[in-house]
């Protein structure tokens, strides 16, 4: 079982303890259009659609607004009744290594077709990539391209700044973040090694060089993701405010 892929709307509750307060889920953001569009949803139509649901088709419409792929999302899903920080602990912070990455990956999650052509990351993530290589006091990694090297220590003054997870097309869904590994501009460590790697190298390349397949298996991962542990039925509830259970409302 896999705590992570929970799609119950666990990460939108708001309490001492949840995921969402937990150290790891700092930088996460957009709780405030869930909570917009659960608000519109519960004035036309009171608790009829869940915040899973809600969170589901979110993801899935702001990756076409950047201009990646369609898919289908099934709806039904209830809300969650727990949420529990110690499992954020799970989610990879970018320093494993490919074997573990498999392994995650075989729990349901597409380490492949990840969505680094946008979002960002925060410098934090990369800090020792930078300024301290493997304990080098002082040395930046030497696989990072050198004129991205200088770009990011420019970018990347505090730990708390934030920097491009794509270096040159970072606003629009697209596999530059994939042509842009063959040319060490892999920003955090497990984007490197995907191409370094000699399990994970032809992949880099097939999805590089064609967007089509990257397109088809984003919206297949994403499609299965979005169905990953779904309460449905009698279990979980519809919340009428995706921040609390209902009970505690
Ligand atoms: C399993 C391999 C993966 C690793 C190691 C990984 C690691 C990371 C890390 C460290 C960050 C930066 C977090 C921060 O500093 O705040 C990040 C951001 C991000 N990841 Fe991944 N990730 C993986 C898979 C995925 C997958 C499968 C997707 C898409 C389904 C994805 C989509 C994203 C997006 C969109 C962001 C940017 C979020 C933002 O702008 O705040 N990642 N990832």
């Amino acid at each position: 079982m896999d705590p992570l892929s929970r799609c119950d709307g666990s990460i939108l509750l708001n309490h001492e303890g949840s995921e969402r307060k937990f150290d790891v889920s700092k930088t996460l953001r957009g709780f405030k259009v869930i909570d917009d569009i659960k608000a519109e949803i519960e004035k036309k139509c009171p608790k009829t659609v869940s915040c899973a649901d809600i969170l589901t088709a979110a993801a899935r419409d702001a990756t076409v607004l950047a201009g990646g792929p369609y898919w289908m999302v099934p709806y039904g899903r209830k809300d969650g009744l727990v949420s529990l920080a110690k499992e954020a602990q799970l989610v990879p912070m970018g320093h494993e290594d490919i074997t573990s990455l498999v392994e995650f990956a075989g729990l349901g999650h597409s380490f492949r077709e990840r969505a680094h052509t946008i979002g960002r990351a925060s410098c934090g993530s990369i800090q020792d990539r930078l300024f301290n290589y493997g304990g080098t006091h002082g040395k930046p990694d030497p696989s990072l391209n050198a004129q991205y090297l200088n770009y990011l220590k420019r970018k990347c003054r505090w730990s708390s700044d934030y920097v491009d997870l794509d270096a040159t097309t970072p606003r629009t869904f697209d596999v530059e973040y994939y042509s842009n590994l063959p040319k060490k501009m892999g920003l955090l460590s497990t984007d490197e090694k995907l191409y370094t790697d000699p399990r994970t190298a032809p992949l880099v390349n097939a999805l590089a060089n064609q967007p089509s397949l990257f397109f088809y298996q984003f919206g297949v991962s994403m499609a299965k993701l979005g169905n990953v542990q779904c309460l449905l039925g009698h279990e979980g509830e519809i919340r009428t405010n995706c921040n609390f259970v209902n009970s505690k409302y």
